[in-house]
């Protein structure tokens, strides 16, 4: 049985349903990437999972529990933790009293332990070490995301959710937060990330699913799916799907792994695909802006 169990949930926004029949699971140590254009439903399902928002169908288990429509507090007890999308940092507090946050679900079961959870979070980012005074709000992005994950593993996770792991971040920084998420990976923790490079989320997971529309569309093995033209379709919202009476061979086009394989904002793409795999360059933009 795997660690986490995501079965057939719906989710809606007042009217909006987001998610349909979603189902997805994570095995005790792996890494696995949910992925899909903006809009898909990505945020959404990792806000199920850690009980911000509660479906309305299906069952959501975790270390064979039922946790599904629990509140966020009772899922983190259970060993999940969420680095959220935008963040959400403190920024007028130290980077340590940061931390002091992310163990607060662990105040009472393990009262002795923050000295010592400290200095294991801090050896995965002596970065954070050497600016544990500063205010989180003056450091760098790369630095603030690499205190979000930092605090999530304050409540010593058994599963780490990070949302757009890279966002506004340069390709150096995300290597290297790549590299950390394989070492925490390393000592036990599973890792279920949304990223929107497409090639470096599949380059370092186990499996992956994307999402169209609410719904999960394809899912397997990350280095089959990096070789896959369904994929580009997806996030193509099906535009570029095969037309059926065309004989399988001449459908393939010579383009499609490396367009499938480039980075949705990288400015050697195509204008028009780009376009297209962000929903909108304008939502994109605005989104960006925003925070
Ligand atoms: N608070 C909200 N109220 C109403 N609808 C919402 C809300 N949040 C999200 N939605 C809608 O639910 C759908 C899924 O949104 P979600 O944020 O999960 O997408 P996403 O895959 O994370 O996209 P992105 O890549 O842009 O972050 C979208 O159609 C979105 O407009
Ligand atoms: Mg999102």
């Amino acid at each position: 049985m795997a660690l986490l169990e995501v079965e057939g949930i719906d989710v809606s926004y007042g009217s909006v349903q987001a998610l349909r029949n979603v189902s997805l699971q994570v095995s005790a140590g792996e890494r696995v990437a949910l992925l899909g254009a903006n809009g898909a439903g990505k945020t959404t399902t990792l806000r199920a999972i850690s009980g911000l928002l509660a479906p309305t169908k299906g069952s959501i288990r975790f270390a064979d529990a039922e946790i599904g429509g629990l509140p966020a507090h009772a899922v983190v007890g259970h060993g999940i933790a969420h680095g959220p999308e935008g963040r959400a940092l403190f920024p007028t507090l130290s980077v340590e009293e940061n931390l002091r946050f992310g163990f607060l679900p662990r105040r009472k079961t393990d009262p002795g332990k923050f000295a010592e959870q400290l200095e294991e979070v801090y050896e995965f980012f002596p970065r954070l070490f050497e600016r544990r005074k500063q205010a989180a709000g003056t450091m760098s992005g790369g630095e603030q995301q690499m205190l979000v994950m930092a605090r999530a593993l304050m409540s010593a996770p058994k599963l780490l959710i990070m949302d757009e792991l890279s966002l506004g971040l340069a390709p150096k920084i995300v290597s290297l937060l790549f590299e950390i998420i394989r070492s925490v990976n390393e000592r036990g923790t599973a890792v279920l990330i949304v990223e929107q490079f497409v090639h470096m989320a599949l380059a370092n997971t186990d499996r992956a699913y994307v999402l169209a529309k609410g719904e999960v569309v394809l899912d397997g093995a990350s280095k089959r799916l990096a070789d896959s033209e369904e994929l580009l379709a997806s996030y193509l919202g099906g535009e570029a799907a095969p037309e059926p009476d065309v004989p399988k061979q001449s459908r393939r086009r010579p383009d499609a792994r490396k367009r499938t394989a480039t980075q949705p904002d990288d400015p050697s793409a195509p204008r028009d695909a780009r376009q297209r795999r962000n929903g909108s360059t304008a939502g994109r933009s605005k989104k960006a802006s925003k925070r």
